[in-house]
């Protein structure tokens, strides 16, 4: 019973599906709770999208890969951390607390075995981010797409923990990014662009201090920014210079960044995101792993607005695991962009049809 829409399309009097958390893991608003004016009013201050439960997205569920409170509570214990780094006086030694440092192990721990349950991700995972959690969400949801690609490569468990670790802590440098740069709700001036860029040396030295772990965790967060064709950054590296987990990494972080809303750009849409990353497969980024991404991760999530080469437009109500591209999708609109009495097409059957655009939220209004 939900879908994703724009925070602008939200209205007092709309049901929400899921519950809406802060940045320090709070829970601002619970799920079924009826929007007043005034929620709506500091939901767009916040938010760019929220799903809702309305007569339009009736009995589509969307699958959470996590459950909440697993995916707040990692979120909390990466934000605690970072608050308490960040208000130490010297940056040049800093030290993990020892408590966090183990709990870390234990949520990646847990996380992958969920990650080797699960086939496929049918939500849009990028939605769950506000505009100053964003680096949070952005964490867990990184370490979850690299498990479910570290999974499909066939590697062991303790180098999957590893692996883990490194995505979890991939933009641990952006602690060190003072945070008019890091939540700016504008677009990002070359000078700041270039401070941004120094979180990948700042995390590595940051992470290599760390005993509580490997130095290939400190590899990862050095070389997420680099790319086969040795354009990326810090050192513009190439091809097998790059560690294995650093490649899964950069998949992950680009696929979950372009997706994800920004308070001055809206995200691209999944499908769009996974058509760049096909384009730039063999190129910057490991063509196998691409291959893989797109087989694990559906380019049309569940709950998202898609547009039909037949001119109709719906929301994705179910998906087919082997088909990842070709969903059930409830047609609202007719090729005249009329309202219809809602009805279901399945693409893996009607093989005439195609998706030809997903929206990044979807556009469509409650009907009347
Ligand atoms: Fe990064």
């Amino acid at each position: 019973m939900a879908r994703q829409i724009s925070v602008a399309l939200a209205r007092p009097g709309m049901c929400l599906a899921r519950p809406i958390y802060d940045e320090k893991g709070r829970v601002l608003l619970r799920s079924g709770v009826i929007l007043t004016e005034y929620h709506v009013k500091r939901l767009r201050e916040q938010f760019a999208v929220l799903t809702i439960e309305d007569k339009v997205s009736q009995g589509i569920s969307i699958p959470e890969v996590i459950v909440g409170e697993f995916r707040v509570e990692m979120q909390r214990t990466l934000e605690e951390e970072w608050t308490r780094l960040r208000t130490q006086a010297s940056f040049k030694r800093v030290s993990f607390s020892p408590t966090f440092a183990k709990k870390v192990r234990t949520q990646m721990r847990n996380l992958l075995q969920v990650m080797q349950h699960t086939e496929i991700i049918q939500e849009n995972m990028a939605s769950l981010a506000g505009f100053d959690n964003g680096t949070y969400v952005h964490s867990v949801n990184v370490a979850i797409y690299s498990l479910i690609l570290g999974v499909s490569l066939g590697l062991s468990e303790t180098m999957l923990i590893e692996l883990a670790l490194g995505a979890i802590f991939h933009d641990m440098g952006k602690m060190l990014i003072p945070i008019t740069v890091l939540n700016k709700r504008g677009p990002l001036t070359p000078e700041e662009y270039r401070t941004m860029k120094e979180h990948a040396e700042l995390g590595y030295s940051l992470l290599k201090q760390q005993h509580e772990f490997s130095f290939l965790v400190a590899r990862c967060a050095h070389e997420h920014h680099e790319r086969l064709n040795a354009s990326g950054y810090p050192r513009g590296l190439h091809g097998d210079q790059i560690h294995q987990f650093a490649k899964i990494i950069a998949i992950a972080d680009v696929y979950d960044a372009m997706v994800m809303h920004r308070p001055y750009r809206d995200g691209m849409s999944p499908g769009d995101v996974m058509e760049y990353l096909f384009s730039r497969a063999g190129v910057e980024f490991d063509f196998q792993m691409v291959e893989m991404f797109g087989k694990r991760v559906v380019p049309y999530p569940i709950g998202t607005e898609v547009q039909l080469s037949n001119g109709c437009t719906g929301i994705v109500a179910s998906i087919h695991e082997l088909i990842p591209a070709r969903p059930v999708v409830r047609i609202i609109e007719n090729s005249d962009q009329q309202r219809v009495t809602p009805y279901e097409v399945d693409l893996s059957k009607q093989l005439n049809i195609t998706v030809l655009r997903c929206q990044s939220v979807s556009l469509l209004k409650e009907i009347e």
